[in-house]
Formats: C-alpha cells, structure tokens, sequence
C-alpha cells in the first residue's frame, strides 16, 4: 500500500514510492548491461524488442486516454513506440515481424492514475540521456543509428520534464489522488521488471 504524507510534493512522493523499484531495474541483469562497455548489440536488439511491447502497450493505453482530450498537457509528441521501431529497423530487425504479448496495461481511470502512469516514462527520458552517452561510447550508436529511442527528447529533456512535473502538481492534490498516482507508477516500474524477468 502506498501512503501519501502530506508534507512533500508529488513529485518527492513519486520518487520516494518507486525509489527502491528504480534501483532495482539499473541493477537488473538485462538492464544493468545498457550503461556497460561490454554491451552487444545481439543483448542491445533484444532489450528493445522488450521495451516494444511494453511501450506498444503502455503507450496504446493513453492515446486512448489522451483522445479524449485532456486539459493542459498533451502527449502527442511524447510518443516512444515509433522510436523503438525506427531503432530495431536500422539494426535490421523487423518489428512487423515481433508479435507484441496482449495488453499488459489498463486504462488509467482519472487525472491521478494517468500521472502515476506518465511519470516512469517521462522520468526514465533523463537517465535515458545518460544511457544514450554510454551507447554511443560503447556501441557507436546515435539518434540517427539504432539510438533514437534513448536520446529521447534530447535538448528538450528538460523543459519537457519541468512541464509534466507541472501537470503533476496541478493535476494530484488530495491525498486519495497523491496514493492512486503513486501506487500506479510502482506498478508501472514493477510491470516492467516482470517484463524483463520473463527473458532474463
Ligand atoms: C539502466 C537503466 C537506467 C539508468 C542507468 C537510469 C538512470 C537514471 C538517472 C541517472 C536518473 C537521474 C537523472 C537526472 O536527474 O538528471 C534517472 C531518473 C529517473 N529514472 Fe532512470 N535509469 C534507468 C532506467 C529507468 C527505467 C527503466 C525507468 C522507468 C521505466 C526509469 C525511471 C526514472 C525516473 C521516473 C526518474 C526520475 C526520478 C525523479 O523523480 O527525479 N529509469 N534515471
């Protein structure tokens, strides 16, 4: 269970709820290897098949929360699916070719959840601008070759996070929104290490 305290911003009681699952994933033995010298691009290919269904997933979710309209944020630039696909193509894997699992996410049921939805994937743009250094020191890989998905927004990074840190703080006030939003994001996190447990 997730407790919200009222004392800190929701973007302290995000970081604070998904902490130890963030910690976890940058030492998981798939993930681990994206910041490491001896990443190969076989180990590189296979980490973004994953993180396609999962994005394909989690991403088909909002636009169907996002097309109806949601006050003072929009995502429509925000998009990763088409990035990882764009990756694995100029690495010569074809992405018609991988069949996505079912859904694994479900749509976020108010403002609160769809903040706890976003922020893993809005958070993980910053570390992504480290991982995105690492690959093209150790694999020669850049936004134009095999590394769009992790340069992310690149010089935009962030501004776009300040704006979304901006939706969150306007968006969950209550304590009831505060708990909704956090226990999303862990889930977020915790679905996501499922994923790469499942091909560890
Ligand atoms: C090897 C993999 C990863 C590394 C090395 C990494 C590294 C980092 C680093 C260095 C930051 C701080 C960046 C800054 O403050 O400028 C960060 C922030 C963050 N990362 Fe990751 N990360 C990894 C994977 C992930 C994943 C898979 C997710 C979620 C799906 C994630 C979610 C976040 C979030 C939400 C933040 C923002 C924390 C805050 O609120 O300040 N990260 N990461």
């Amino acid at each position: 269970m997730v407790l919200a305290d009222n004392f800190l911003t929701i973007h302290q009681q995000l970081r604070c709820s998904t902490h130890n699952a963030h910690v976890r994933l940058n030492r998981h033995p798939l993930l681990g290897q994206l910041t490491r010298p001896g990443l190969d691009l076989p180990t590189y290919t296979h980490l973004l098949t994953i993180y396609l269904d999962f994005y394909r997933s989690i991403e088909a979710v909002l636009h169907d929360y996002f097309a109806e309209g949601i006050d003072g944020f929009s995502y429509g630039e925000r998009y990763k699916t088409d990035w990882l696909n764009q990756d694995l193509c100029s690495l010569g894997y074809s992405p018609a070719k991988h069949l996505g699992r079912e859904r694994i996410f479900t749509r976020p049921q108010n403002t609160a959840q769809l903040v706890g939805m976003l922020y893993p994937l809005e958070g993980s743009t910053l570390g992504g601008q480290l991982i995105s250094r690492r690959l093209q020191a150790n694999l020669g890989l850049d936004a134009e070759k095999g590394g769009r998905f992790f340069h992310g927004y690149g010089a935009d990074t962030a501004w776009r996070w300040t704006e979304f840190l901006a939706f969150a703080e306007r968006s969950v006030q209550s304590p009831e929104q505060v708990a909704q939003a956090c226990a999303v994001a862990l889930a977020v996190f915790n679905r996501l290490e499922e994923c790469l447990d499942g091909q560890a």
